[in-house]
Formats: structure tokens, sequence, C-alpha cells
């Protein structure tokens, strides 16, 4: 087989065989396909598309780059979730616990930020000495007694997409819905869990834009999973407008523990009581309804059990729990400024990505591979889409640390609130669901 014939039939529109995907991806991952006949291939996809069939052999060639986890010896169903990328979005926080408390098990790896968005793992990191470097033992381990576990992908699991987005990122074929699919379902099936839930993000803030695009990832997805044997529902979002009002490490800690506790935004509520109550649906083959699910969720936040559940898991992964139980003592910023609307209107959207990178620029984030994160600073979304504000009214706080100056970061997040004269409403979280 040679590189050029894949690359001509893939331009051409011709269907490609499960070999002639094989040989791409194997030969990428050895070296012998050199960057810029990738490069071609991966644009001639972004272009002529890959039907279900060849999307599949392309995840599937993927996760068989690398390790597989097994998951060996955990009794239970097994759950992952996967979001798409947002701003704001500390769900999988708040989702791990409230599942192990209704005795599902979650094993979870997820990454750090990417982009305009944060990553559940920096996030953790803000909370002294937790540490999502596990090894597989240890995580298994922690599956088992604990019911969840989040821990860092290890070095060599599913190489091709760590080589093959780097690509994506600098020849503009990262939109792409079936090289989306097979970049993150390559990583989901790479480990061994039964049940997936997935958030597919969609809007201002998402690689995905709009909802037809939304629905065809999203019933993509479902299909390759299910395909390979696993449960697999994805709930389609709103990111028009960041999730929750925290957005920075240790403030999304903090508005995670409040919604353990009870006590946080209807939003975040409102989506992890969607991923949870699908997940435990999944868990036990659909036999109750969905109202008897959405019920126990509900028990096991309002009992306080999976906030106790969040502790235990903060404990074993060498966390200090103290913070957890009294959240002043996470890191905080010096300083609390507010950001003042300079137009009166009602607000038609908070662009998502925008406010992605103002944090980023406020240190919330890495603007370089080697940038250091400042756990502490971040923003407070006050005004929302479909409130009217009046010039001078505060739209959101900024909580900065004097060893940078934030008005660039300022400017950028007021520019991000879209303000116009006519009455806007407010927006629907959950978009679809598709299973
Ligand atoms: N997230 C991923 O992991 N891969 C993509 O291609 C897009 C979002």
């Amino acid at each position: 087989m040679r590189t050029y014939d894949v690359i001509k039939n893939k331009r051409d529109g011709l269907k490609l065989s499960p070999e002639a995907i094989r040989f791409m991806v194997q030969g990428f991952v050895k070296g012998e396909i050199p960057d810029y006949q990738m490069s071609a291939f991966l644009m001639a996809v972004f272009f002529k598309g890959m039907d279900e069939e060849e999307t599949f052999h392309l995840t599937d060639a993927m996760r068989r780059s690398g390790d597989l986890i097994e998951l060996p010896g955990i009794k239970g169903f097994t759950v992952d979730k996967h979001s798409t990328g947002g701003v704001g979005d500390k769900t999988s926080l708040v989702l791990g616990p409230v599942l192990a408390t209704l005795g599902l098990k979650v094993a979870k790896l997820s990454g750090r930020g990417l982009g305009h968005t944060g990553g559940t793992i920096d996030k953790l990191e803000a909370i002294k000495g937790f540490s999502c470097d596990l090894t597989t033992k240890q995580f298994i381990d922690a599956v088992n007694s604990i019911g969840v576990a989040i821990a860092g992908q290890t070095g060599n699991l599913v190489p091709a997409d760590k080589k093959i987005y780097a690509l994506r990122d600098v020849t503009a074929t990262v939109d792409s819905i079936p090289l989306i699919a097979a970049s993150i379902m390559s990583k989901k099936l790479a480990i061994r869990n039964q049940g997936l839930v997935l958030d597919v993000k969609v809007g201002s803030g998402a690689f995905i834009k709009s909802l037809p695009d939304a629905r065809e990832l999203a019933r993509l997805m479902v299909k390759i999973g299910k395909q390979d044997g696993r449960k697999v529902t994805a709930i389609l979002s709103n990111m028009d407008e960041p999730l929750g009002e925290m957005i920075g490490n240790a403030l999304e800690v903090r508005e995670a523990i409040d919604t353990l506790r009870g006590k946080g935004p209807s939003d975040l509520m409102e989506l992890v009581k969607t991923l949870a109550t699908e997940a435990l649906l999944q868990a036990k083959d659909r036999k109750i309804s969905q109202a008897e699910a959405a019920q126990k969720v509900q028990e096991v936040i309002s009992s306080g059990q999976a906030f106790t559940r969040f502790v235990e898991m903060v404990k074993s992964q060498g966390g200090d729990v103290a913070m957890v139980e009294n959240p002043d003592r996470l890191p905080t910023a010096k300083e609390i400024r507010p950001l003042k609307a300079t137009v009166g209107g009602n607000i038609k959207q908070i662009a998502c990505e925008e406010v992605g990178l103002a944090a980023m620029m406020l240190g919330a984030g890495r603007e370089t591979k080697d940038s250091v994160i400042d756990p502490a600073v971040g923003f407070r979304i006050i005004k929302r889409v479909g409130d009217s504000v009046q010039p001078g009214d505060t739209l959101a706080e900024i909580h900065l640390n004097p060893d940078r100056d934030p008005k660039p970061a300022m400017d950028r997040l007021l520019k991000a609130y879209i303000i116009g004269p006519e009455p806007v409403k407010a927006l629907s979280l959950i978009l679809d669901i598709v299973s």
C-alpha cells in the first residue's frame, strides 16, 4: 500500500478500507509517514468526510496505537463522562462523587486545559496535594474502594491522537466531525468502561457552533461506542454563556463544593442531574424510569452523601481535606474588582471563547505549554444572558493577583458581553439527548 494512493483516494471522495485507515494511523505513529503526508490526508478527510464505518475504523486504529486499560476486578457498572470542552465547566467534579454514591464506579481519565477551555486536572490541583498522577493499580484500587477516581492520561494512551491532534491544531483541520469523533472516542474506548455519558457543547464557546453539527457528532459518537459494545448517551448542552458563575481553578472547585452541598447554580445542577440520570439509566438497563433516576440523584445531593464521597476522593488522591471542608482555605486572590457595564441594554450573548481567553490572560490557564497557572484568579459572572443592565452595573467580579496587569483581561471580558436593545430570552441549557 502507498500513502500517496490513500491520500489520493480520499481526495477523490472514495471510501477507504479498514486496512488503508490502519496503514495511515500505524505508519504515522511509527514515524514512517511524514507530517506533510498526514496533513494532506487530514485535509482530504476535512473536505470529503468519512462515513460511519470509516470513522469507526479510524477510531479503532487510533485507540489501539498505545496502551489499553482493562479495569480488571472492578465490581459494579463502570462509567466515564466526557465533555467536548467548555468554559466554567466543573461538572466532572460534582458528577463523579454523585455517581459513586449511587453505586456506580467512575474510572475517569481527565486532561489539562486546552486553548480557551479549562481542564479538570488543573481545577483539582487547586486543592493542595491533590494528585491525578496515579499508577493503573492505584487508579483501580481507588475506583473499587471509593467508587470514583480521576487520573491523568498516561504517556502511552492513544499516542496517535496526541500526534494527529498536534497536526490538526496547526493545519486548520480541528473542526471536522469525523476527526473530532475519532479523537474523543479513541481515548474513551481505550479504557474499558461499560458506560459513557458525553456532554457535547454547542455554541460560541464550543468547538461545534451549530445544533445540527452537534447532533451529527453526538449520533456518530454514540454509534461508535455502541459498535464497541458500550452504552453511550450524549447530551447536547448550550455553551453560549459560561456554565455556572465561576471561572478559574480554585473558584470552580469552590462552586463544585457548593453544588455538592445543594447550593450550586441552577444550570450546573441541571447538567449534573441530567448526566447522572442518564448514567443511572445505563447502569440499570433502563429498568427504572427517568423520574425515579432523577429522584435518586437529587437524594444523594440533598443528603450530603455525595459531598462526603468527594471528601473521600480528595483524601485518597492526597488532597488537603481541610480545604474542601472549609473552602475559604482554598487559594484566594488578593483583590476582587468589579467589571462595570459601559452601555445599557439586554445581554444577548457572553462569548465564551473570549471569556476563556480572558481568564487565561489573568493567569487561570496556560498561554504556552510551560506557563504556570495561578489557581486563585478568575471571574465570577454576575450578569447572564437575558439580564438587562444599566451603564455602571457590575457584570462580573475579577479575582486577581498583583503580579499581572488585569486590564487586558478585563477589556477582553467586557467585549465578550454582547449587549443590545432587543429583549432576550434566557437560554435553555439542555438542547437534546441522543442515545
Ligand atoms: N476534544 C478532543 O479530545 N478532540 C477533538 O478533536 C476535539 C475536542
